[in-house]
């Protein structure tokens, strides 16, 4: 375990170009894994989580080649593996692979790592036994052992947790269901999957109905992956909150089902401004610029909550500098992720002198209370490692980040990052 100490800065300056989108790889590289004939990916991340879905995909017989630096996948027909597929600490690998191999013939099981384990599974086990598929797990946590299926029934599904995740498992599946697969969801959740499959979604009132059908199988092609707005998040709230800074971050993607923490960051007082918007593969993405400004305290709660899952422990340092209280709730979904994030957050920032309280469903922040040096813990989870090494910039004193190297889940080169762009 590492221990990365982070010193308070005086100001930010500089460029970053954020990680590849990880969500947007997993997808990428299963979907290729699943077509027939070679497909590319621009821009292959080099973080952990992808790199467990690759590896999965190789013990399921696929393989993978480069060529001038672009990721070549050569897929079609998956193979039974000869051992058990370690999803490492990747739930995205865990669910979605689930949803892929309850449609075929072969035995497979999928492990993970000690945060990886305890996760819930039961949410894509319930939609998957409905199909017809033959799953087996402990008590709803991993190992799962996927048993080779006698063909899948196509079901019309109503999302009972917001979760892209279980969302897109079930129209995974879909692909190798006899009829149509529907999900219904009542809070939008990132839409990557309908986006890149090109499933039909339709808007009726509250819900959303997204529908699958082994027409939907994917072709061989091209994915150009955007820059990881959730990784991008950590220097967005950096600069929002260290005197003098002035950020660019590039080539950061943009699709609205992730954007939320802009809005509220916004709402919060923060100078964000968006350059160059282009699009690409059908993402959009854009050149952000963030410089220091006064932040007021916020409210976030209700449907909001699912657009800014993975931004919400970064939005948390953002509130303990901001000139007045916040409350953040309704987000009970953050107990399930790497770690506990309610209970990690609140430890860490309340380590460090914060004024927040905990709740079952997210904190009550008091900001405006100067942060101090001390130790601190990731609790071998990625966003906490990193969020709480933002919140060190803005400390009066060092932070010492335990279990640092976590970061490279998603965001491989974080602290030589921050260190690149803090003057201290
Ligand atoms: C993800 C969905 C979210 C998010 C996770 C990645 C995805 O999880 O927290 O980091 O790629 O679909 P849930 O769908 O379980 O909320």
């Amino acid at each position: 375990m590492s221990t990365v100490t982070v010193h308070p800065a005086s100001a930010l300056s500089g460029t970053v170009v954020p990680p590849a989108d990880k969500s947007i790889a997993h997808r990428a590289a299963m979907l290729s894994a699943m077509a027939d004939g070679t497909s590319r990916i621009v821009n292959w991340p080099s973080s952990a989580d992808p790199a467990s879905t690759l590896a999965c995909l190789r013990q399921l017989g696929v393989e993978t080649g480069e060529e001038d630096g672009v990721l070549l996948i050569y897929g079609g027909t998956l193979h039974r593996p000869s051992a058990q597929l370690d999803c490492g600490n990747s739930g995205t690998t865990m669910r979605l692979l689930s949803g892929i191999l309850a449609g075929h013939d072969f035995d497979a099981t999928l492990m993970g790592d000690a945060s990886l384990t305890p996760r819930p599974m039961q949410r894509i086990m319930d939609p998957l036994l409905q199909m017809g598929a033959r799953i087996e797990s402990t008590d709803g946590h991993a190992p799962l052992r996927v048993r080779g299926s006698r063909g899948l029934q196509g079901i019309t599904y109503r999302l009972p947790v917001a979760s892209a995740q279980v969302k897109s498992t079930v129209l995974l599946a879909g692909l190798f269901a006899e009829g149509e697969t529907t999900v219904i969801e009542s809070t939008p959740t990132r839409d990557h999957t309908e986006r890149m499959l090109g499933l039909s979604t339709v808007e009726m009132g509250e819900d959303r109905y997204i529908s699958s059908t082994r027409e939907n199988r994917p072709r061989p092609g091209m994915w150009s992956i955007p820059g990881d707005f959730s990784a991008a998040a950590f220097f967005i709230a950096a600069a929002s909150i260290v005197p003098d800074a002035l950020i660019r971050i590039t080539g950061v993607g943009l699709n609205p089902s992730r954007t939320a923490l802009l809005d509220i960051l916004r709402a919060m007082g923060a100078g964000v401004d968006v350059r160059n918007e282009r699009t690409v593969g059908g993402e959009r993405l854009a050149d952000l610029t963030v410089r220091n400004r006064p932040l007021s305290g916020v409210q976030v709660s209700g449907s909001i909550v699912a657009n800014a899952i993975d931004e919400l422990p970064i939005l948390c340092v953002a509130c303990c500098a901001a000139g007045g209280p916040s409350d953040i709730r309704d987000a009970g979904e953050l107990r399930h992720k790497e770690t506990d994030r309610i209970q990690a957050m609140t430890a860490g920032l309340r380590a460090l002198g914060a004024d927040i309280t905990e709740h079952a469903d997210g904190w009550t922040i008091r900001g405006g209370k100067p942060l101090t040096g001390g130790h601190v813990d990731s609790c071998h989870d990625h966003r906490i490692a990193m969020a709480l090494g933002v919140a060190a910039l803005s400390a009066t004193d060092a932070v010492h980040i335990h279990g640092a190297e976590i970061a490279a889940v998603s965001y491989p080169g974080f602290w030589d990052e921050l260190a690149r762009v803090a003057i201290r």
